[in-house]
């Protein structure tokens, strides 16, 4: 059925039978690409030392359970296309399955780590002799302290680097020099979310708009400033989706993979238009970790 309109110029003609747009007519059409990321099975998982306000040595931990619930993760990016590399875990080093914190790789460029803590510290050099077995040419160890993707996080055009608990400021000068990319130092204050990837996290780095998530509580009052200004369209998560770890979590551009956990940000997600997909990661959160920690992304 059409009604026709008339005014001072042509008159219109509506159809006002036609069905008006759903909500979800109205959601941004969200596009996956392939990723390929480098993980490292939790075989010698345990808290044997606390190096963040998670962990708990005297709290007894099932490496079993990790395994399964790290196996349960590679293969949910597997089933969503992505490939997985994996590094040989190495006994002695509980917390080298948190793969994301050993490098960080764009354009083929990998700038190393250097660890905070003396009980990680080994885990750079295997990370480092897995990048030249794996055919990187441009391989650069920090000077400074520098835990890679746990502070780093790329956005499609900008390296967002945090800083506080553990990586050092002057790590983030020398990630612009190496990696040639142009740095924003962002500052942490809560020792709970001690690295920038438990805190904030890519939904969509590919587009020219990148998306974000994070909890602005985790950030100074200026850093707050620059992400609002930088990103005044994110998803902002609340103190519940914050400390399951629930900013911990892992974009392709369309599925979410996060702890289950952050039902309040896989809502706000999906109304973004992504897909959420849920894992547990209970064993791996009492060493403080999560997806994202598991996962180093291979960026060319
Ligand atoms: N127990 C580890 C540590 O404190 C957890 C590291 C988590 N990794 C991360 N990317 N946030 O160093």
């Amino acid at each position: 059925m059409t009604v026709s309109i008339s005014g001072p110029g042509e008159p219109i003609t509506l159809d006002i039978a036609a069905p008006i747009a759903s909500a979800q007519d109205l959601l941004p059409v969200r596009v996956p690409t392939t990723r390929r990321y480098l993980m490292c099975p939790p075989t010698y998982f345990t808290v044997e030392y606390a190096i963040n306000p998670w962990m708990d040595p005297t709290r007894p931990t099932s490496t079993t359970l990790a395994v399964e619930q790290w196996t349960a993760l590679r293969e949910t990016y597997e089933r969503l296309g992505h490939q997985v590399e994996v590094i040989e875990p190495v006994p002695g080093l509980p917390d080298m399955v948190f793969s994301a914190n050993s490098g960080t790789v764009i354009d083929g460029r990998v700038l190393g780590s250097r660890f905070r803590a003396a009980q990680r510290s080994a885990e750079a050099d295997h990370f480092r002799r897995w990048f030249l077995g794996a055919g990187y040419k441009s391989v650069v160890m920090p000077t400074a302290v520098n835990e890679a993707e746990g502070d780093f996080t790329w956005t499609g055009s900008l390296l967002l680097a945090g800083t506080g608990f553990r990586t050092d400021p002057h790590a983030h000068g020398e990630a612009q020099e190496v990696l040639g990319v142009p740095v924003v130092s962002l500052q942490l204050v809560d020792p709970r979310f001690y690295h920038l990837d438990v805190a904030l996290f890519m939904l969509d780095d590919q587009s020219p708009t990148p998306l974000v998530a994070y909890y602005p509580e985790a950030f100074s009052p200026g850093s707050q400033q620059v992400l609002r200004r930088l990103f005044p369209d994110a998803v902002i998560a609340n103190d519940a989706d914050a400390v399951c770890l629930g900013l911990n979590a892992v974009s392709d551009g369309k599925h979410v993979v996060m702890p289950l956990e952050a039902t309040n940000l896989a809502e706000q997600v999906a109304r973004r238009g992504f897909e959420p997909v849920f894992v547990d990661i209970s064993e791996l959160r009492k060493s403080g970790g999560g997806p994202k920690c598991c996962t180093m992304e291979l960026r060319g």
